[in-house]
């Protein structure tokens, strides 16, 4: 692919999980690493486009390239600001594990033990579905959301690529503990009248197939 393909468009990519805190010194999140977010997020890059990463908890450090800034957060409710404030855009991929919940009685100061632990939690915003539903030209061109499930991976990531108002999910099967952390992903490209099965795959491949899916219908 041409260096040049993308240019001139911007491209929003979230990777990685959100933390959210418990206390001053702990915190809930999950196993995402990051690394397909941020293999995204450098093929977009190699294709011209600009890049703004925003990158909750990784375990990979982030790609390192002239078209890609990097904004770095830590909470679902900080990776929702920052992803707005990057806007306007052409793409939004949305491929960061957003914690769905975030602790609503959260404390400045250590917990300590002898008083029992009672969390409350309250929903996090859909980062997605907020760029998704926009309306008119503050909406991205192309909005792309994943979903991972153990059950109904297709059927799911329909109804994900409605309630979000993304134009393609990147589904993948997340039972047996697959993906998360892995190099490879077996996805499959589910839009309103389409679902492509891609084979077995490095990230950085997946990364590819959805870089040309862009640049097949950006213009
Ligand atoms: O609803 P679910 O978490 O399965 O959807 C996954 C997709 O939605 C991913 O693209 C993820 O980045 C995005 N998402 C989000 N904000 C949330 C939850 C999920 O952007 N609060």
């Amino acid at each position: 692919r041409s260096s040049e393909e993308l240019s001139s468009k911007k491209a929003i990519v979230t990777a990685g999980g959100t933390i959210e805190r418990i206390d001053s010194v702990r915190y809930l999140s999950n196993f995402s690493s990051g690394k397909q977010g941020n293999a995204i997020a450098l093929s977009l890059a190699k294709s011209g486009a600009q890049v703004t990463l925003v990158a909750g908890n990784t375990k990979d450090a982030p790609p390192q390239h002239p078209n890609i800034s990097l904004v770095s957060v830590e909470s679902a409710v900080e990776m929702k600001e920052a992803v707005h404030s990057a806007l306007p855009a052409d793409i939004f991929v949305g491929c960061a594990a957003v914690c769905d919940f975030r602790v609503s009685n959260q404390s400045d100061k250590k917990l300590k033990k002898e008083g029992g632990l009672d969390l409350q939690f309250e929903e996090n915003p859909d980062i997605a579905q907020s760029i998704g539903k926009l309306a008119g030209n503050d909406r991205p061109k192309l909005v792309i959301g994943f979903a991972a499930e153990t059950d109904n991976l297709i059927e799911y990531a329909q109804k994900k690529l409605e309630s979000k108002g993304c134009d393609l999910i990147v589904a993948n099967d997340v039972s047996n503990g697959a993906v998360f952390g892995q190099t490879s992903n077996s996805a499959h490209f589910v839009t309103k009248d389409s679902v492509q099965s891609l084979d077995t795959l490095p990230k950085s491949e997946v990364a590819n197939k959805i870089v040309d899916w862009i640049a097949e219908r950006i213009d």
